[in-house]
């Protein structure tokens, strides 16, 4: 195993030498620095995993150091050492994120404990952060992960079309990872080291997107000063993405049709036909069919789209996979934030387990970031959780409508159960049951007291 690093800022020579050699000879590899300013250089140009920082130096002084080390290497715990008579500012380098301090004069033994808990510490949150990254990656497809049949069958699908130009039609809810999947078919096929475009057709009215897939020349239309290559024409080669088809109106939907049969089109204003060579994947969380009934949807277009569908199922149709999405998101919002959170509770889990999820992964996502910018500790507690999440508050919101009586039974008792801290009595007696009730009740419902 390769050694642990330590850094050793202090003024006191004596302290960077004696310091540093017990600590080298108990099996660390150290470094110091005479001040702060050196310091700093050192903890931004190099990879640490402790450093021991006195508080009292002339220039950058380590409180200063603390707070600037904190921007740069959030993950880089500091211990703050100290003088007796200013023990008041160790105090409040902690809660600028000092994870301890040791008074001088100190005596190495008390140190080396000192940074040996620290780094245990660090150790597991490595082993950790080690253990999730390779539990996602047994399950990851591509970017995608899931180990559930649906998805399963998610992956098989793509797999088969990749290598082919046919058109696919990906359908799911909103933030199932319909776009992870068109990705994830573009990377597979002969078409990877090409380009894939993608254009949201919801988000714009006619014109404007008719001006983004087609181009226009100059003097197309009032506002056009310069010409402009359209989006089909950037996928020449590559993979055209036409996200949110359902929302597109009626003389787009023609335009495209007439485009997809005949691969060619004009730019807006222009007079030349172009041909281009596109593979086209489009995807929708509307329910096409349904549109295409109504008359919404142009039924010849549905047909040219539709060759193969891919449905990508709904998070709560796959609660299996649940528990690696939030290990394998958890660590890319990590990256994003640089705290150090080493999980979830078991309840905190149990919470995203059980919620339904009603916008999928995207908003599972959403809610791990929540909780990470929430989280105090080093573990997510349930009362990170945005507030929809929280049994508490579960009955109270949208969902509510749609919960059946035992749900709100099962939630109510874990709630007061919480409360008296799995006092079975109090908590019997709150719910104006007797304790052989609350116990059926319990084991009928898997309540387990922590
Ligand atoms: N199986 C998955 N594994 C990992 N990440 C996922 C998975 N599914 C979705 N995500 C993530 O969730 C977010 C939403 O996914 P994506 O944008 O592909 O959804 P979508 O179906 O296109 O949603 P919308 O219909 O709202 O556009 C993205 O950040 C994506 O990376
Ligand atoms: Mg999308």
């Amino acid at each position: 195993m390769e050694k642990e690093r330590i850094l050793i800022v202090d003024d006191e020579e004596v302290i960077r030498h004696s310091l540093g050699d017990w600590l080298r000879e108990s099996g660390y590899y150290v470094e110091t620095a005479e001040d702060g300013y050196k310091g700093f250089q050192m903890i931004k140009n190099k990879e640490f995993d402790l450093a021991l920082v006195d508080l009292k130096m002339p220039g950058i002084d380590g409180m200063e150091l603390l707070k600037k080390s904190c921007k740069v290497r959030p993950q880089l715990p500091i211990v703050i050492i100290t003088a007796y008579a200013t023990v008041d500012s160790a105090v409040l380098a902690m809660k600028h994120g000092a994870v301890d301090y040791v008074m001088k004069p100190f005596n190495c033994v008390e140190i080396s404990m000192i940074i040996e808990k620290i780094l245990e510490r660090q150790r597991l949150i490595k082993e950790n952060v080690r253990l999730r990254k390779a539990l996602a990656k047994r399950f990851q497809f591509q970017d995608i992960i899931g180990k559930s049949p649906a998805m399963a069958k998610v992956f098989e699908m793509i797999r088969m079309v990749a290598p082919t130009r046919s058109t696919v039609l990906i359908t799911g809810e909103s933030g199932t990872g319909k776009e992870l999947v068109a990705r994830a078919i573009h990377a597979l096929s002969p078409r990877a080291e090409k380009p894939f475009i993608a254009a949201a057709c919801g988000a714009m009215p006619e014109t404007l997107l008719e001006a983004e897939l087609f181009g226009y020349e100059k003097g197309a239309f009032t506002g056009a000063t310069t010409s402009r290559v359209g989006r089909i024409q950037m996928a020449d080669t590559g993979t055209l993405f036409l996200d949110e088809i359902g929302d597109i109106s009626a003389k787009t939907q023609i335009d495209l049709l007439r485009f997809l049969q005949e691969r060619e089109f004009r730019v807006i204003g222009g007079k030349t036909l172009i041909q281009v060579d596109i593979r086209i994947i489009a995807a929708t969380n509307q329910d096409i069919e349904l549109l295409v009934k109504k008359g919404d949807f142009r039924e010849d277009l549905y047909y040219r789209l539709n060759v193969i569908t891919i449905n990508v199922p709904p998070l709560r149709e796959r609660k299996g996979d649940v528990r690696l999405l939030v290990a394998h998101l958890l660590e890319q919002v990590l990256l994003d934030t640089g705290k150090q959170i080493s999980g979830l509770s078991e309840d905190a889990m149990k919470a995203f387990i059980d919620f339904p999820w009603p916008g999928n992964v995207r908003q599972l996502e959403n809610a791990l970031e929540h909780a990470v910018i929430i989280a105090k500790s080093p573990e997510i507690a349930i009362g990170d959780l945005p507030e929809y999440l929280r049994p508490q508050s579960q009955v109270k919101n949208v969902e509510y409508g749609q919960l059946p009586l035992s749900d709100v039974e099962k939630q109510h008792i874990e709630q007061v159960l919480r409360f008296t801290k799995y006092n079975i009595k109090r908590s019997a007696k709150i719910l104006g049951i007797n304790r052989v009730t609350l116990y059926n009740k319990m084991k009928l419902y898997s309540i387990i007291r922590p």
